[in-house]
């Protein structure tokens, strides 16, 4: 029996690129929230089983592991992918509370609630592998995403936490911090990072795919850092580099 894995957010981008990934070796739940249209076809491509989760609501956290346990049984990696930009960059000066509590269940209480049950659920099975993907803005500040920054950084506490929580019991806990990476959640500024990069932003100067950042997950799934709990692995093309 193959091991298996549950990639939230894998009807786009990244997620999708580790979903289709971790298809060749695991069995896979990818999860989507609003595009059942890009998850049929992620089925259609990989095999993968496709599951509608909202990762804020406490039901479809509980329902997709449900899920899970029907189809397959196990759960050897959760990779916590889903995450959601501000709907508009406003200034930390004006920026709202209902933008702040939108960001925060999405990308900061719901990996967290996820991984409560999912990790209950390695601790019965005696091991496991849990990866979350934070983002450059977990220490980058940008002040027109202040929440996207707020709920990042947070993020990545809860990878310590879990980290040091579950390390005895043989599940090991990783950040993924991937930098400027293709998808639609960066369409509208794509040009304008293009250009910036072109200028040096970067150290390696291009912007990332999604398939930089299913290398890294590729590479926990495969046990190759399981000596490393709660290792910060920057996907980034060098951005997190201090240079003088
Ligand atoms: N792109 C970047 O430059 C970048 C950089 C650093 C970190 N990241 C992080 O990487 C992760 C993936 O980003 P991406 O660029 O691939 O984004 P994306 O292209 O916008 O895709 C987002 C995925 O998350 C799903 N999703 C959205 N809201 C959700 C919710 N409430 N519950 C469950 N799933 C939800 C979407 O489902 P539907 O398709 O059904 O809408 C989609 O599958 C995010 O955590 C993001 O913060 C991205």
């Amino acid at each position: 029996m193959k091991p298996a894995a549950l990639v939230t957010g894998a009807s786009r981008g990244i997620g999708r690129g580790i979903a289709i990934d971790l298809s060749r070796t695991h069995n896979v739940v990818a999860t989507y929230r609003g595009r059942a249209d890009a998850a049929a076809s992620l089925r259609e491509e990989t095999g993968c089983e496709v599951f509608q989760c909202d990762v804020s609501s406490k039901e479809d956290r509980f329902a997709v592991m449900a899920f899970c346990k029907e189809k397959f049984g196990r759960l050897d990696l959760l990779v916590n992918n889903a995450g959601i930009t501000q709907r508009q960059r406003l200034d930390i000066v004006e920026s709202g509370e209902a933008s702040f509590d939108e960001l925060i269940g999405v990308n900061l209480k719901g990996p967290h609630f996820l991984t409560q049950l999912g990790s209950r659920w390695m601790l019965e099975q005696g091991g496991g592998r849990i990866v979350f993907v934070t983002s450059i803005s977990a220490y980058a500040a940008t002040v027109q995403r202040a929440e996207y920054c707020i709920s990042k950084a947070g993020l990545s506490m809860i990878v310590a936490l879990w980290a040091a929580r579950l390390a005895p019991h043989n599940i090991q806990v990783f950040e993924i911090r991937p930098g400027i990476i293709r998808t639609d959640m960066i369409s509208t500024v794509e040009s304008a990072y293009e250009e910036r990069i072109a200028g040096g932003l970067l150290p390696q100067r291009r912007m990332g795919e999604p398939a930089d950042v299913a290398r890294a997950v590729r590479a926990i799934a495969d046990g190759y850092l399981d000596y490393a709990a709660g290792q910060i692995l920057n996907i980034d093309g060098g951005f997190h580099l201090r240079t003088l």
